[in-house]
């Protein structure tokens, strides 16, 4: 909603040192994002995820836009013991814009 992709694509290097995206991406520290929008949580082929993240997956956990508004505004709040290390953006501007900025790369 009302994001700007070119703002969110500068804010994205917050998340670009553990997480790829676009073109040839692969899991690093994060699994890619790719996709992301309607993917069901924890199902990058091949990644290790925290059991946190397997106990919302298996809850039925799917990443849309108001649950990925919610981790980036507090991983843990939404998802209790997952591993990724991220304090988080306050602003909803700020989730605005790198949601628009990763939706680039979902169909939906
Ligand atoms: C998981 C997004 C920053 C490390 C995830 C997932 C999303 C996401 C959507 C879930 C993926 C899935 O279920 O397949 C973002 C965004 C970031 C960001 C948008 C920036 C705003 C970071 C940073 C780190 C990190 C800076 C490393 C310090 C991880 C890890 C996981 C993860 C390790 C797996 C979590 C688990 O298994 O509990 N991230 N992330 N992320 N992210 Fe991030």
């Amino acid at each position: 909603v009302g994001g700007d992709a070119t703002r969110g694509e500068d804010l994205y290097r917050q998340c670009s040192s553990c997480h790829q995206i676009g073109a040839g991406a692969v899991d690093r520290v994060g699994p890619h994002l790719n996709g992301i929008f309607d993917r069901a949580a924890g199902q990058s082929e091949g990644f290790r995820y925290s059991s946190g993240m397997e106990r919302a997956a298996t809850g039925g956990l799917v990443w849309t836009y108001e649950s990925l508004d919610a981790y980036i505004e507090d991983p843990r709040s939404l998802v209790s013991q997952t591993r990724m290390s991220f304090r988080g953006f306050d602003d909803q501007q700020d989730r605005d814009d790198v949601l628009a900025y990763l939706r680039l790369f979902s169909d939906n």
